[in-house]
């Protein structure tokens, strides 16, 4: 066996890991991403679909994910050649790493023009812009909004410098100290949401809408998304909970970790879906009105509601530091491993991938202006950078991490970084082996139109 890698900086209290992890998984997937595709995907099956592929692909790959971070102590490029190395086997496999560290890069590609609408939006909050009093007046603040390219291009850039400057400085501390007020705030202010729907007169309609599991409504197309959607909110396949599991200490719980994470992940999804449906459904929008679901919906209520400013206000604030520790952790591969393998520095990677990611970036923000004809089987660039993400790159790097784990490995591996009790270890071990990698391969069989499920 070879010696083991020391692991570069760890993370700093006992809760270190998990706040940072669940800095990673809870964003816009959560807040923006999980409404509008349920609307689309017409509601309670995709909720359905989605929550079980949580517990049968997500929790299973994640924990596999973090044992191979761990394990490796480095990007996932390097960590998952070493464990492979450690079992005998070749160098091929760290292809894995190069998808996940690609994907965390065209996910991050788009997403700072997500979060560049949140800080706009909170900037619109403090200067009044937010004042229209119906669904028609909302959507033309967000469809005015887009227009302007510089306008939109300013935010997003923001967004960009932001990023790379929290990743420059390398963000332990940071992370953990801001995540550690930002997710019971957020809940907090979810919670407050929740309540105000209650009255809204759209809340019997919601939960019908969100928990009326009629499995017959989802489409092939449907049920890929409700997977890759999966991949996407708990930040797997993507670098990014790899790339953070290497500064695990050893001893701590991979398993329970996770659990913790996922749970946070999937309440603050659902309680988007309570806070935001009822608004849809009391005020006559439609539920399918795609990535602007949550920006057209969520000022109209905060204009009703009693301090309905200064709530907005902080939302705003919230869904942009939730957004940003979920944008570092998109970049924090790449950084590390052009700081650890290439020896350049954090900031000057930082810098160097700034650079690249501003002009691919800049190509997804004009998706909405001046780019918007600029497609490809209808798809815009944003578009595609979403889709091919969350529908291909991602459940082929949980696909190929499930096989390397579960068949590949040297099953001591396993055994000694997860530290299950044997009944534990062998659960997982047949999630990993059949249940995550089975159900992958069936709804992209699928998905294919080869055969119906
Ligand atoms: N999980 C994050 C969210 O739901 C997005 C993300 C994807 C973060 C991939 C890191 C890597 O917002
Ligand atoms: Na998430």
């Amino acid at each position: 066996m070879t010696a083991r890698e020391k692991p570069k900086n760890l993370w700093m209290g006992r809760w270190g890991f998990v706040l940072a992890a669940t800095g990673s998984s809870v964003g816009l997937g959560n807040i923006w991403k999980f409404p509008y595709m349920t609307g689309e995907y017409g509601g309670g099956a995709f909720v359905l679909v989605y929550l079980a592929c949580i517990a049968a692909i997500g929790i299973p790959i994640m924990i596999a994910e973090i044992g191979f971070g761990r394990r490796g102590r480095g990007s996932p490029i390097d960590a998952i050649r070493r464990v492979a190395r450690e079992s005998g086997r070749g160098s091929g496999w760290s292809l894995i790493g190069w998808m996940a560290m690609l994907c965390g890069f065209m996910i991050l590609s788009f997403y700072v023009v997500v979060a560049g609408w949140s800080v706009s939006y909170l900037w619109k909050a403090i200067s009044g812009g937010l004042n229209a009093d119906s669904v028609d007046g909302m959507a033309a603040i967000f469809a005015a909004n887009n227009a302007n390219p510089w306008n939109l291009g300013f935010w997003s850039t923001l967004v960009t410098l932001a990023t790379m400057f929290i990743v420059g400085k390398g963000v332990q501390e940071g992370i953990e100290r801001s995540v550690s007020w930002m997710m019971p705030g957020l809940v907090i202010m979810l919670l407050i949401m929740i309540g105000y729907a209650m009255f809204s007169g759209g809340f019997g309609a919601a939960v019908d809408f969100l928990f009326g599991f009629e499995l017959g409504k989802l489409s092939s197309e449907g049920l890929l998304a409700a997977m890759g959607h999966c991949f996407f909110t708990l930040s797997l396949a993507s670098g990014a909970i790899m790339t953070y599991g290497a500064y695990l200490p050893d001893g701590k719980s991979i398993a329970r970790t996770t659990f913790v994470v996922a749970i946070c992940d999937t309440t603050v999804a659902l309680m988007a879906g309570l806070a935001i449906f009822p608004i849809i459904f009391a005020n006559g929008m439609d539920p399918s009105s795609g990535p602007g679901l949550i920006f057209m919906s969520l000022p109209l209520a905060f204009q009703q509601m009693p301090f309905g400013t200064l709530l907005e206000i902080i939302f705003f604030i919230m869904l942009t530091v939730a957004a940003l520790t979920s944008a570092i952790s998109m970049v924090e591969a790449t950084i590390a491993w052009l700081n650890e393998s290439k020896g350049i520095s954090r900031v000057k990677a930082s810098w160097g991938v700034g650079i690249l990611l501003w002009i691919v970036s800049t190509l997804a923000m004009l998706s909405f202006n001046v780019g918007a004809d600029w497609t490809l089987a209808g798809k815009h660039f944003f578009g595609w950078l979403d889709y091919l993400t969350s529908r291909f790159m991602m459940p082929l790097g949980g696909l190929g991490m499930a096989v390397l784990a579960g068949f590949v490995l040297r099953n001591e591996i396993f055994r000694s970084e997860l530290g299950l009790s044997n009944a534990q270890h062998a659960l997982w071990l047949f999630m990993i082996r059949y249940v995550s990698p089975l159900g992958i391969v069936l709804i992209f069989i699928d998905a294919l139109g080869v055969m119906d499920l």
